[in-house]
């Protein structure tokens, strides 16, 4: 039943509209009724003063003959029954009766009221005409004398159609009403469901997984924020999964990694032990060279192993750095006598320009030192013989920014973006004959994060490179 909330509120709206269109209608109708038998009652008083004033001088008279006369002609004109009668009740005329055969009218309420206030009303049934009548009585007066009552009377039936065409129109304007006002309370159901059912259904797409599902509402107020709400906890959710997914991905790629990396040093150490089992073991020149592989290579292993061990490390907690206040220009400066052997096999040269007074952080040297010599490393393997590698030093506000450049190879722009990333090689083969494991930049970039610090790459193929970390002066 996909309608089932569009026809609760339907059905609700239209209880409603029931309830207030009847209760309304009740009461017009009432109101109607009412005001209409007053109009009646105050043609009738109008009337019956004026056939007060045409008989008052028989009646002072008592030309009862003369009454009884006029009393008929008048309500034949004016379609009426009119009765006359004397202060004490007695009938003095009627036009559908003889007065003589008519009883006592003092009990009359309407006559009652009459002698006493000069008007009365009332409705009940007519003795004489077997029907029931309304009844209006004004009192006849001459001087301080009372000399009687004219009474006009109408049959209640001759009143009861017209207040039933009252009713008749009342109704249809009611039911007009509820039929107009349930179609417009069909349409409100269903644009506050609508949009509702779509939130939900959308809601039950993201619940099953399908991350891509968005509401599309232009609706303001509560049901656009909710709308807005759910798209953005779908987008958060789907960027969420995207992590997830790049994070287990990484995570297969650097156990595979790993394992290759260790497993090319581990095999060619196999091989060449198993050469000297066989026989090379007594070839003295041999041994000697066999070993000196074999001692490179498991150098190579505890180099990967240290990297991934400080890696792992700096992973696991921020913490493990040892701050202790540091100049950086002396500690660059230290850092690149030790590359002054490698700069000269590549007659590469290095320069180390300052702007600024002050180099000194907040830094754990051992750290810091790892960093540079992992970019100048980089700069020197990556560069042709001849390169230039310039660091510069530069004081920013609270921060200090040291770029490593060279006029090396470059890195292709598609890759620019994941050198960072463990065991990240441009050039794979390449990079191996150079001793490189791919760990280097993602372990710069690990420290330089825990210093609270920021590292960008630029670099364009066969101009050269760019590193910049900027560290925070506490
Ligand atoms: N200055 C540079 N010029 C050109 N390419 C570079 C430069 N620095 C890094 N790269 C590229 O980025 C890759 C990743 O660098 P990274 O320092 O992480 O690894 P590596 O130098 O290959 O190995 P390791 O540093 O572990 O010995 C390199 O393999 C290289 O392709
Ligand atoms: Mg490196």
């Amino acid at each position: 039943m996909k309608n089932r909330l569009v026809l609760k509120f339907f059905s609700a709206f239209s209880v409603l509209i029931l309830i207030i269109v009847f209760v309304l209608n009740f009461f017009i109708s009432l109101r109607l009724r009412e005001h209409f038998e007053q109009k009646i009652s105050a043609e009738l008083k109008s009337n019956a003063v004026l056939v007060a004033d045409i008989l008052e001088k028989n009646l002072a008279e008592g030309k009862f003959e003369e009454i009884q006369q006029k009393t008929s002609q008048l309500a034949n004109k004016l379609d009426l029954r009119i009765t006359v009668i004397d202060k004490d009740g007695r009938i003095l005329g009627d036009s559908e009766q003889q007065p003589s055969l008519m009883a006592n009218h003092s009990d009359r309420l309407e006559v009652t009221e009459a002698i006493k206030n000069g008007f009365g009303q009332s409705t009940h049934f007519s003795d004489t005409l077997g029907i029931n009548m309304k009844y209006v009585a004004v009192r006849v007066d001459q001087s301080d004398r009372i000399l009687g009552v004219v009474r006009f009377a109408l049959p209640l039936s001759r009143v009861q159609p017209e207040i039933r065409i009252i009713y008749r129109v009342v109704l249809f304007g009611t039911i007009a009403a509820v039929v107009i006002a349930m179609i417009v309370a069909y349409f409100i159901s269903r644009s506050i469901i609508l949009p509702i059912r779509q939130v939900k259904e959308t809601a039950q797409q993201i619940a099953k997984g399908d991350f891509s599902k968005r509401v599309r509402i232009k609706n303001k107020g509560e049901l656009g924020e909710l709308a807005e709400s759910l798209n953005t906890m779908a987008d958060e959710l789907q960027q969420k999964m995207e992590n997830l997914r790049r994070l287990d991905r990484v995570r297969t790629d650097f156990v595979a990694n790993v394992s290759h990396e260790l497993k090319t040093p581990l095999t060619l150490i196999k091989g060449y032990i198993e050469t000297l089992q066989n026989k090379a073991i007594n070839d003295k020149a041999k041994l000697s060279k066999f070993i000196s592989i074999i001692k490179e290579h498991s150098d190579r292993l505890g180099y990967i192993i240290d990297d991934l061990l400080s890696l792992s490390e700096l992973e696991l907690s921020r913490d493990c750095v040892n701050r202790t206040e540091l100049d950086l220009q002396e500690v660059i400066e230290e850092i690149s006598l030790g590359f002054e052997q490698a700069l000269a096999e590549k007659k590469q040269s290095l320069t180390v320009s300052t702007h600024g007074d002050s180099f000194s952080i907040q830094a754990d040297r051992n750290k810091i030192e790892q960093v540079f010599a992992n970019l100048i490393d980089n700069s020197i393997k990556y560069t042709k013989e001849f390169g230039r590698i310039e660091i510069s030093l530069r004081e920013q506000d609270q921060m200090v920014c040291v770029t490593v450049g060279d006029n090396g190879i470059g890195i292709p722009k598609e890759h620019r973006d994941r050198v960072f990333e463990r065991f990240y090689r441009v050039d794979k083969a390449r990079s191996r004959e150079l001793g490189g494991t791919g760990l280097g930049l993602s372990i710069v970039k690990h420290i330089v994060l825990a210093h609270n610090g920021k590292i960008s790459i630029e670099s364009e193929l066969d101009r050269g490179t760019k590193v910049s970390v900027t560290f925070p002066r506490n």
